[in-house]
């Protein structure tokens, strides 16, 4: 044994949520891929039943490793990283084999649904470091989440929705319910997004990326002397982190849902060309988009639309 890496596990106050961030910063310039993504980022402060933080100090007390464990979903999904200069120490051994201890052992309150859950880690990018690790670590690739790119701007016009339909912005607080709504029906069988939850989406909305603007719904017109709108049947929630150059700006097609009781009606292909236009008017020069590997309706309507793949994410669980 190389090492004896000094491990702790808890909550993290505002200096080990900064370290942590600090870490990830580290790895995305040695590896260009960032290897905690956003909930995991957002999750950095929060102290819950469901989610775990493991910390991996050096001799001097800096941190150079980090596990996030999160007993949320129906199997536990982790994010890790090592600190590039303290790889091939055996950290990331041990910051697994204390994921999957969490991740199986019986919750300390006894809250139901959260013991015994197969342990699925996240390798962003499927860097050779993170294929190496995982055949090491007896790990086999379960799951793939394709990042997908097509330069911009390359849309005329804005697109007509259908007869009896309107195209408008989300209007935060007074959409959230309707929203939530069709988001869990459109993604019912999607492991997070499906779960989306009032609280999530207010995390979203308090983030500096949120614009209200580039978040598009399909709604039914109301019918004559109805007091109420009817539900959208689909939404585009485009994203563009603020911060980069004009000249390679990326914009994101965030999350895009149509309600399974009007798929095949072409509304998809209606709102990703609304989310393109609206990318590319407010100066975005690539469009981008995370899909699942095995979601060929939506595989097929981003390849017409131009996207072709740039990356992939690749969750790896123990067979
Ligand atoms: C993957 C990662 C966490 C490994 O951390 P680490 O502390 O270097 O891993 P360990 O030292 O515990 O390595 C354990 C074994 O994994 C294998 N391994 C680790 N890195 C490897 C590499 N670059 N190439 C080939 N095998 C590798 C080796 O068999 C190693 O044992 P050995 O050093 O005795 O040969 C680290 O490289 C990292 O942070 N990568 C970026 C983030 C990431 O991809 N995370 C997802 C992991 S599934």
């Amino acid at each position: 044994m190389r090492i004896a890496a000094p491990i702790e596990i808890g909550p993290l106050d505002a200096d080990a949520q900064q370290a942590v961030r600090d870490l990830a910063q580290a790895a995305e310039a040695h590896d260009g891929v960032a290897p905690l993504s956003e909930q995991p980022l957002l999750n950095l402060g929060t102290d819950a039943e469901w989610i775990t933080h493991v910390v991996a100090h050096d001799t001097a007390g800096s941190t150079v490793g980090y596990v996030q464990i999160d007993r949320s979903g129906e199997t536990a999904s982790a994010e890790l990283v090592v600190h590039p200069d303290h790889r091939r120490n055996g950290r990331g051994r041990v910051l697994l084999r204390t994921a999957e201890r969490d991740a199986t052992l019986p919750s300390r309150s006894g809250e139901p649904g959260q013991q015994g859950k197969q342990l699925r880690v996240w390798a962003h990018g499927d860097l050779e470091s993170a294929r190496g690790f995982a055949a090491a670590s007896g790990l086999r690739p379960v799951r793939e989440l394709l990042f997908l790119a097509r330069p911009l701007p390359a849309v005329d016009g804005t697109p007509e929705p259908p007869a009896g339909y309107h195209v408008r912005t989300f209007r935060p607080g007074a959409d959230d319910d309707a929203w939530l709504r069709v988001n869990a029906r459109a993604f019912a069988t999607h492991p997070e997004q499906g779960r989306m939850s009032l609280d999530d989406l207010r995390a979203r909305q308090g983030e500096p990326w949120f614009d209200p603007e580039g978040f598009f719904l399909l709604v039914p017109d109301a019918p004559q002397g109805a007091g109420t709108e009817p539900d959208p049947v689909a939404f585009q929630w485009t994203k563009t982190e603020p911060g980069q150059p004009d000249d390679a700006r990326d914009g994101e097609i965030y999350a895009l849902g149509v309600d399974p009781d009007h798929q095949g009606e072409g509304f998809g292909r209606l709102l990703t060309e609304v989310g393109l236009g609206h990318l590319a008017r407010t100066g975005a020069t690539r469009a981008v988009l995370y899909v699942e590997g095995d979601n060929a309706p939506a595989l097929a309507t981003y390849e017409r639309a131009g996207f072709t793949r740039a990356a992939v994410h690749v969750q790896y669980a123990r067979p």
